[in-house]
């Protein structure tokens, strides 16, 4: 296929959350591959191009699988290989491509290369696979340096040597069950590689790559004290304050070191042994923009998840700019532009987008957070959001459940909580389980149809049937039938591949755009707007007359 015209460029990719998506296997409450493939043809008839699945691989589970014990197994809780060869050929039957989710800047503390170096002397082979270092203070009783994990707490551990002294000290940005590896170490390198080859050889479409901007540190690992005012949060529990500041001097040493760009290149070279367009994407949080752009020049990856527009408020003129710079950072590169509203790390986007208090990314929402707004009103900014994102041109992401208009949970009982965020700030932060809640497919069934019975690993609101699938099909104005329309009508339209022109003869809470031949206008402000004349092909909201009402988005052939 001609550069430029790739699948990926445009494509509308569905973000399955395995253990939330559908239980088939057992009943345990944990959904899993086979309850995929069974639902596979919603996901068509909803009309995305491709699906990525968060991981399913071996895991201790302790981060919800972003702890891998062995990157070519399925654990049993999802599944075995086969019923992954099921699925991915029955998404292929019904052209849905696949793309897997890899996680290479760390393991779980139960991957047999971390269980070896812990059985393995000081600056022993095994050990250097991983970051371990030698403790700082009297006895090496401190950490190696100052560095906090995402998830709170520092994010050194030590480790007990075999002999049962105190010892060496090991890296986690997360969770002390997720040691970083040492990319610096070639081995690693090599197994990474054959990992790819292992799921290219299946089949597989491209990979999700997690903490794309963490994997190399900087030399001699220096202490590194984020500005003060920090505290805020990026999605992945990522405090914004080290996300990469091009115009900060001081640059966090774990996050966006230049040296991890050798890597991708060695990756895309890997993919290009394969035949058909093969899609790298970075989760790389990153900013500004044409910082993140790095990550998609011509021989590293094909995408990066666009979080400065996820983290866009509901505000016409931010959106404006967050869309301009977006458009402009990523053609610099040749690359498209991605979009995305929600997904498993942050608050879903029909409760964040009408926050009326302030909640750092990463730390959740729950019974004691203030400023929670009302669902429908919620719902409202959340589809008028939606509307505007499926109009640009580029690529797009949407998280299962956002399709059926679901909000973040907030009552979900402590006990139940199980994000180590949770436990490693004793509570302090929610964290993400509120967007985690297994989704609702048939507003009757136990577990809304979640699961074979009523099992549900996280409990689903008492409330929810409103929003199961079967509530919404064929049911004129749903969000799920919103989803639908303009998914065929991005596609009948090809706004994918659109070129936006701005409109400005709008107030300014206006956002208004034309591509291929689509006007495209929300209205983000409090007042009604007069609309031009044309035909009205979307409406994030039905209205009366001819005045665009607060917080809708129309698609108009005018
Ligand atoms: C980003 C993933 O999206 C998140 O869920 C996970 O906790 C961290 N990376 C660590 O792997
Ligand atoms: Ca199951």
């Amino acid at each position: 296929m001609a550069t430029g015209s790739e699948w990926w460029r445009s494509a509308v990719i569905y973000q399955i959350y395995p253990r939330s998506f559908s239980d088939a296997l057992n009943d345990d409450g944990i959904g899993d591959l086979p309850g995929i493939t069974e639902r596979l043809p919603a996901l068509k008839d909803l009309g995305v191009d491709a699906v990525w699945l968060s991981p399913f691989f071996s895991s201790p589970q302790k981060d919800a699988g972003y702890d891998v014990s062995d990157y070519c197994d399925v654990d049993p809780l999802f599944g075995t290989l086969s019923d992954f060869d099921v699925f991915e050929k029955r998404a292929h039957e019904l052209g849905l491509r696949v793309i897997v989710d890899l996680v290479p800047n760390h393991t779980s503390d139960q991957h047999r290369w971390f269980q070896a170096a812990l059985a393995s002397p000081v600056g022993s082979v095994e050990r250097g696979h991983y970051m371990f270092r030698d403790g700082s203070g009297p006895g090496g009783d401190l950490p190696p340096n100052n560095w906090e994990s995402v998830f709170g707490g520092p994010a050194w551990t030590r480790v007990i040597e075999p002999d049962g002294t105190p010892g060496q000290w090991y890296l986690h940005l997360f969770d002390s069950s997720q040691p970083d590896l040492d990319w610096t170490d070639p081995w690693v390198r090599d197994q990474f590689r054959d990992i790819l080859r292992f799921w290219l050889d299946r089949g597989v479409d491209g990979f999700r790559v997690d903490v794309a901007h963490g994997l190399m540190k900087a030399p001699g690992l220096p202490d590194y004290t984020p500005p003060a005012d920090g505290g805020s949060m990026g999605g992945a529990g990522v405090p914004l304050d080290l996300i990469v500041d091009e115009n900060d001097p001081v640059t966090a040493p774990y996050w966006a070191q230049d040296s991890v760009h050798e890597i991708y290149r060695d990756w895309h070279q890997v993919l290009e042994e394969y035949p058909g367009d093969r899609v790298l994407c970075a989760e790389a949080w990153v900013e500004p923009l044409r910082k993140l752009a790095r990550w998609v020049r011509p021989d590293e990856m094909q995408q990066a998840f666009n979080f400065s527009y996820l983290e866009t408020p509901w505000d016409a003129s931010a959106i404006r700019q967050v869309v301009d710079t977006s458009i402009d950072a990523f053609a610099s590169v040749g690359a498209p532009s991605t979009w995305v509203l929600s997904n498993h790390d942050v608050v879903r986007h029909a409760t964040r987008l009408a926050l009326t208090a302030d909640n750092p990314q990463g730390h959740g929402l729950g019974p004691r957070s203030e400023g929670i707004p009302d669902r429908a009103f919620g719902l409202r900014r959340a589809r008028a959001a939606t509307g505007l994102m499926l109009a640009l041109p580029g690529s797009a992401y949407v998280y299962q459940g956002e399709e059926l208009g679901l909000p973040e949970v907030i009552e979900l009982p402590d006990e139940s909580r199980q994000d180590p965020t949770w436990f490693r700030t004793a509570g302090e932060r929610y964290g993400r389980d509120g967007c985690r809640v297994p989704i609702p497919w048939e507003a009757a069934s136990p577990s809304y149809g979640f699961s074979t019975g009523a099992n549900s690993w996280l409990p689903q609101p008492a409330d929810w049937a409103e929003y199961a699938r079967d509530r919404q099909t064929d049911v004129p104005g749903s969000t799920l039938e919103m989803y639908k329309l303009a998914l065929r009508l991005r596609r009948d339209h090809d706004l994918g591949f659109g070129t936006l022109e701005w409109l400005h003869d709008f107030s300014a809470d206006v956002v208004a755009f034309r591509s291929n031949g689509i006007t495209v206008i929300a209205n983000a402000g409090a007042t009604p707007v007069a609309l031009p004349a044309g035909e009205v092909l979307l409406a994030s909201e039905a209205f009366e007359g001819s005045e665009l009402p607060a917080d809708v988005t129309v698609w108009l052939r005018a």
